[in-house]
């Protein structure tokens, strides 16, 4: 008699809150969040670097905490609510980060710039960030290929501390 594998089945019903709208996706249920938002909501916005946790280019926000896409199953977050950079502006205009981020030129190709903005927003309301060294470090996450880092630092600072010269 042959030993025959479980059958897992191609495709599942996943439901994901994506900035405030439920969808429904027929996914294989190795399907990374990444790749559900990517693939298959058309949020191209959430950007894949290293697609292994390593660079943050994935990061977006789940209950308001920031997490790298890349690594979490889309199954898993289910009744959960994601936003993405898709997701962050207002009816009203840009949040302020996403403006400092214009107004300290905190970008060059722009590649990281979602993952960065994401990651900034998880970063205070995290609320732990209270020196410029540790925006540095709770923002080491993000890896900027085009070496922004002084002006996304700035940014950040800018919204945090209107008056970053006193820290
Ligand atoms: S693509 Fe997810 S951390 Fe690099
Ligand atoms: S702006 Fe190019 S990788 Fe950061």
């Amino acid at each position: 008699m042959v030993n025959q594998a479980p059958s897992v089945p191609a495709t599942q019903t996943v439901t994901l809150t994506v900035n405030g709208t439920a969808v429904e996706l027929q996914l294989a249920p190795w399907t990374s969040l990444l790749d559900a938002l990517r693939e298959y909501m058309q949020l191209t916005g959430t950007k894949k670097g290293c697609d292994h946790g390593q660079c943050g280019a994935c990061t977006v926000l789940v209950n308001g905490k920031r997490i790298n896409s890349c690594l979490t199953l889309a199954i898993m977050q289910e009744g959960n609510s994601i936003t993405t950079i898709e997701g962050l502006a207002q009816p009203e205009g840009l949040l302020p980060i996403q403006q400092a981020f214009i107004d300290h030129d905190a970008f060059q190709c722009g590649y990281c710039t979602p993952g960065q903005i994401c990651s900034a927003v998880g970063l205070m309301n995290e609320g732990h960030a209270k020196t410029t060294d540790d925006i540095r470090e709770l923002m080491s996450g993000n890896i900027c290929r085009c070496g922004a880092y002084t002006n996304i630092v700035d940014a950040i600072q800018a919204v945090m501390h209107p008056q970053p010269d006193k820290l």
